[in-house]
């Protein structure tokens, strides 16, 4: 079946704004630039999983299943999600989580917990997969059927939704008379990246797509595990398109400091900085794990000249997870950058 014709259920709010970020563009002085606000999708605070579990609830639904589990750090923004989702057709929400119950709920698992999630913690990641399948076992002889969504809702049934999120932009750019030449967004298990370069392909858009890591990777292994996540998903729904890993754009920034920061979920300080300039000029807030990443990866890449050219519009693809910013951990780190970025006066 044609990916445009693929079933969903409705859980967001479309289309997402794509605005001008008029303070920005003046800050930085090179081209346009715009951003797209999937962080404002909904349910649970919504993010890009939305438009992913949007085919994977249907899915769910339509082969009988009664509880939804899926897997992801301790904070991960796609089990947030994908509680909401679940919780708002009927299902029952299970997260299987790596690490460890610090007995403290802050940030993401606060929102899980209070919609009613059942969270199982796994110390040893290299158990996850034997978890996993107990803890179906142990729903299914309870009478429930369980769907298993794989992390970040990253397949090619998830995939569609990005696939089709290209239609939006393109639909967007039509009513607003703007062309973009680049969109900016991260790729942590590659369903937002991979479906969004199949779907700039498959409507002929005129961008380009361009990542940030969320984790160190050596360079070239990112690229052949996008090029053939994009070969799949393609494969699947027979759209005749294949790409090679050279076709891949990833932005890994400068050695000594790179984007992705030096691991998954490692609060630091330029990561911050970036949050914060997007914040004090446009009052919209990233999120220290993903799209803060990104965005100074985007910042950076607009004022050396790398991705904007005289006269070009560039597109930041504003992902969600900002719940991660009340995270213990992030909080705590926060406090210095924070007292020195405003003016406090006890009376
Ligand atoms: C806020 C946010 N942005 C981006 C991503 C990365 O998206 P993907 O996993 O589809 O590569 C994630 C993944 O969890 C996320 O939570």
């Amino acid at each position: 079946m044609g990916v445009e014709k693929l079933r969903k259920v409705k859980l967001g709010n479309y289309p997402t704004p794509l605005e001008k970020m008029d303070n920005m563009t003046k800050l930085l002085g090179k081209g346009d630039l715009y951003i797209k606000r999937d962080d404002t999708t909904g349910p649970a605070f919504g993010g890009n999983k939305t438009r992913k579990l949007e085919y994977l609830i249907r899915e769910a639904i339509d082969t009988g299943c009664t509880a939804v589990l899926t897997v992801g750090g301790t904070q991960t923004n796609h089990g947030r999600t994908t509680v909401g989702a679940a919780v708002k057709y009927g299902l029952k929400p299970i997260l299987v989580l790596s690490g460890k119950d610090t007995g403290y709920l802050s940030g993401n698992l606060n929102l899980d917990a209070m919609m009613g999630a059942d969270i199982y913690f796994v110390s040893d990641p290299s158990k996850q997969k034997e978890v996993i399948a107990d803890v179906c076992k142990k729903y299914e002889e309870q009478g429930d059927k369980v769907y298993v969504i794989p992390g970040g809702g990253s397949n090619p049934v998830g995939a569609v939704g990005y696939i089709m999120s290209v239609k939006e932009i393109l639909d967007q750019m039509k009513e607003q008379d703007i062309k973009i030449d680049h969109l900016i967004c991260t790729v942590g298990s590659m369903g937002t990246f991979g479906g969004m370069i199949l779907g700039a392909k498959y409507f002929n858009a005129p961008f380009d797509v361009i990542a940030v890591p969320v984790s160190p990777a050596p360079k070239g292994d990112k690229e052949k595990r996008v090029a053939d996540f994009v070969n799949k998903v393609s494969e699947t729904y027979d759209m005749g398109i294949t790409i090679t890993p050279e076709e891949v754009k990833i932005a890994y920034g400068p050695d000594d400091a790179p984007y992705s920061g030096e691991r998954y979920n490692k609060p630091d300080p330029i990561t911050r900085e970036a949050i914060i300039t997007l914040a004090m000029n446009e009052g919209i807030f990233l999120d220290p794990t993903y799209t803060g990443k990104t965005f100074r990866a985007f910042l950076d890449l607009v004022k050396e000249g790398d991705l904007v050219k005289e006269g070009e519009t560039a597109l930041f693809l504003h992902t969600g997870g900002a719940m991660a910013l009340w995270t213990k951990e992030h909080l705590d780190d926060m406090q210095d950058q924070l007292r020195a970025n405003c003016k406090t006066t006890q009376l």
